[in-house]
C-alpha cells in the first residue's frame, strides 16, 4: 500500500528476493534489534500467512526461538481444525522453555484446535544415545512425520550466539568458530557461502526433509541477523518465504 511505497519497503522486497533467490519476501518497518514490537509484528504477519495455508496443508513442523514464539502468540483460527498436526521439529531441552519447539508446537495446536507431536529429547545426543533413540518406536514415528511434513516454520540464528546460548562444549564452539559459521538452522551451522561447517547430532528434522516440504516460512529480523540470513539463504530451499524487518533488509542490501 501507500505507506509501504513511501518507506521503500516494496522496493526492498524486490531487491531481497533477487539477492536471496526466493519468490516471496515480506519486510516489516523498523528494526527489531531496537524496537521489540517489531518482532511481534513479524509474528503477526507470519501468523496471518500461515493461517491461509491451514486449509491446504495439515502437517506443520515448527522450530524454536523468540521469533517463533512471537508467531505462537498471534496464531488464531476462525474455525477449530482437528486435522491440523503441529510437529516439534527438534528436541531442544536445555533451551528456555518458552522458546522451545515443543512449547511453540503445543501453543499452535491449542489455538487452532489441532494436535501436537512433541519431541522431548536433548538437542545434542551422543553417538550411542542417537543410535538407540533411532530404534525407539516413538522416535521412528517422529521421523516418519518429518518425512510427511508439508509446512516448515523456522527461525534463523546467529551461529556463535546460539553455540554459546546452548551451552555447547568447548570443542563444539571451537569447530563452529574455526569453521567460520555465521548462521544456524535445524541444528546445522553454515558459513558465509552456505557450507555446513558443523551439525548437531539431533533427532530433529533433517535438511533433506525440510527441502521436501512444499511450503517453508523463515522468520528472522534485526540488522544483527543480516549476515546469518544471507548465509542461510545460500542453501535455503527456493520454496521458502522470508518474513523479516527493515533493519535486516537494509543491512543485507548494504552487505551485498
Ligand atoms: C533457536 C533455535 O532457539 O533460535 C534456532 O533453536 C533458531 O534454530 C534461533 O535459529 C533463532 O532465534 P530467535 O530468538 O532469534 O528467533
Amino acid at each position: 500500500d501507500f505507506m509501504r511505497e513511501m518507506a521503500g519497503l516494496s522496493d526492498m522486497e524486490k531487491q531481497l528476493k533477487s539477492i536471496l533467490g526466493i519468490t516471496r519476501v515480506l519486510i516489516l518497518p523498523q528494526d527489531s534489534d531496537d524496537i521489540p514490537a517489531v518482532k511481534a509484528n513479524i509474528g503477526k504477519e507470519a501468523a496471518r500467512l500461515l493461517e491461509t495455508k491451514f486449509p491446504l496443508y495439515k502437517k506443520i513442523a515448527v522450530t524454536g526461538g523468540s521469533t517463533m514464539a512471537a508467531i505462537s502468540k498471534e496464531i488464531t483460527a476462525d474455525k477449530k481444525d482437528a486435522s491440523l498436526q503441529f510437529i516439534a521439529a527438534r528436541g531442544g531441552l536445555g533451551e528456555d522453555v518458552l522458546h522451545q519447539a515443543n512449547t511453540i508446537a503445543s501453543l499452535f495446536a491449542e489455538k487452532t484446535g489441532g494436535a501436537v507431536k512433541t519431541l522431548y529429547l536433548p538437542d545434542h545426543l551422543s553417538a550411542e544415545a542417537y543410535e538407540m533413540m533411532m530404534r525407539e518406536p516413538v522416535i521412528k514415528e517422529m521421523m516418519e512425520l518429518y518425512d510427511q511434513t508439508e509446512v516448515v516454520v523456522h527461525g534463523i540464528g546467529n551461529a556463535e550466539e546460539i553455540a554459546l546460548h546452548r551451552k555447547s562444549s568447548v570443542e563444539e564452539v571451537n569447530r563452529i568458530r574455526n569453521g567460520g559459521a555465521v548462521s544456524e538452522a535445524f541444528g546445522y551451522y553454515f558459513d558465509k557461502e552456505g557450507n555446513v561447517v558443523y551439525r548437531i547430532r539431533t533427532a530433529g528434522i533433517q535438511m533433506e526433509q525440510v527441502q521436501n516440504a512444499p511450503f517453508i516460512l523463515a522468520v528472522a529480523g534485526g540488522r544483527s541477523k543480516a549476515t546469518a540470513i544471507l548465509s542461510y539463504f545460500k542453501i535455503a530451499p527456493p520454496q521458502t518465504t522470508l518474513i523479516t524487518d527493515e533493519g535486516a533488509a537494509r543491512k543485507i542490501i548494504e552487505l551485498t
